[in-house]
């Protein structure tokens, strides 16, 4: 690294937000937890795809589907490394990551799954983590428990462990909360859920932009993850799961791409991972997916997570000053690895129209539910007002937002 700091030298590489640099005018966009923005690198492999590559793919003897499969299947080769798989033919590619968990939810929940199992998911996860879990639990009359919270706002771990039993069949849990911004002990959950011969899935669409993952280290099951969070495309994401897990599934849709011999009567399956992709895939998007976790890489997991660690203790210094304040989950500290993010209310305040006005100076954050309504409803709230950061945030965005943010509170306590 030079002397620069990393969101100076990334920065350039990012088109929506460069556009301002040196401008009267300024975009600070701090919602990256809901979608990052892309850099050049993974615009262009896309442009350069449709342009000189565009053909589909397992399909044509041509010399340019043979380019495109080439294309597509070396961005399955780096989603694999990157999580340190032990072969891309684990990684199976999806539209985003609610698709890899409905995936696994159908496929292996329904062939394995019998009344009075449990599945155990926890109280902090998003919408895409507990619906498709109930529906299953529904189809199967089987029982879904949730992990609580702990009083600092993080997984209740020995509530994991009294959980985790001889009748959980699957655990499926965040790596880093999108809303309360914990990172949770995976290995430790993974080591109970395997002695009481349970399974477990890791929802990483908040860690994989931020933190090195190996799954082999977090000795797990399953993983889903989002392209659109990692500064890749939307319609892009993937499942990892074991390969002699993923051999016993079930297809999950049907059609062409996944078949190895189809008759009137029934068909018989492709090897993995084709066994899981019907139709013909986001190719575009794959290989932009493949562009952004290079693009990661280059810059270096680690170097993300130093400097998206002190920005975080910066955001929380100058937040916890502002009265009426309630932030969610653990405050940074040098011996945890939070989540680049902060989630508050302000007493007396909505959060939605914190976000509308700071919308009117140009910048971004989030309010809402975050897709997690049972964490709300379970801090008796409906709304939060949530910022997130990346390594291309700087420490004069958050200056601005706070100094909008303390003018706002002013103006709707005189109104109020
Ligand atoms: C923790 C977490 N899980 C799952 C999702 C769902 O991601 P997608 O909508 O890309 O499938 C999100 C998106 O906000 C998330 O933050």
């Amino acid at each position: 690294m030079t002397d620069k700091s990393l969101s100076e030298i990334t920065r350039v590489d990012f088109p929506l937000i460069s556009k301002y640099l040196n401008s009267e005018s300024e975009l600070i966009y701090l919602d990256h937890a809901a979608t990052s923005q892309k850099p050049k690198q993974v615009i262009e492999a896309i442009d350069s795809y449709y342009k000189y590559n565009n053909a589909n793919v397992h399909r044509g003897a041509h010399q340019l589907s043979r380019s495109a499969t080439e294309a597509f299947e070396n961005a399955r080769q780096i989603t694999a490394s990157f999580i340190n798989s032990y072969s891309s033919k684990e990684i199976i590619f999806t539209r985003n990551a609610t698709e890899a968990i409905n995936l696994v939810a159908h496929s292996w929940g329904d062939a394995n799954l019998k009344e009075g199992d449990e599945i155990l998911i926890s109280m902090m996860e998003h919408h895409s983590n507990i619906v498709p879990w109930q529906l299953l639990a529904k189809r199967k009359k089987c029982k879904l428990r949730y992990i609580g919270i702990t009083k600092t706002g993080e997984l209740d771990l020995e509530d994991a462990y009294s959980k985790l039993n001889e009748k959980t069949r699957i655990c499926s849990i965040q790596h880093i909360s999108n809303t309360l911004g914990c990172c949770n002990p995976i290995e430790k959950v993974a080591l109970k859920a395997h002695s009481v011969g349970s399974l477990i899935f890791i929802d990483a669409c908040q860690s994989l932009a931020h933190k090195k993952i190996d799954i082999q280290k977090l000795n797990i099951d399953f993983l889903a993850g989002s392209s659109h969070k990692l500064c890749g495309p939307t319609g892009s994401g993937f499942l990892w799961a074991k390969e002699n897990i993923l051999e016993e599934m079930p297809p999950f849709l049907g059609g062409g791409e996944m078949i190895q011999d189809v008759s009137l009567n029934e068909s018989t399956w492709a090897d993995l991972p084709h066994k899981f992709e019907a139709g013909t895939p986001a190719i575009g998007e794959a290989i932009g997916m493949g562009a952004a976790l290079t693009y990661l890489q280059s810059i270096g997991l680690n170097n993300i997570q130093e400097y998206e660690k002190d920005l975080t203790k910066y955001l929380f210094k100058k937040l916890e000053i502002i009265e009426g304040i309630n932030i969610m989950g653990p405050k940074p500290s040098d011996n945890n690895t939070r989540g680049a993010l902060a989630t508050f209310t302000i007493n007396g305040i909505h959060s939605d129209d914190i976000s509308a006005l700071l919308d009117t100076s140009n910048i971004c954050i989030r309010s809402g539910h975050h897709c997690c309504q049972p964490l709300h409803k379970y801090y008796g709230i409906d709304s939060s007002a949530r910022v997130s950061l990346s390594f291309i945030s700087t420490k004069h965005e958050i200056d601005t937002f706070i100094q909008e943010l303390i003018s706002i509170v002013k103006l709707l306590k005189e109104n109020s």
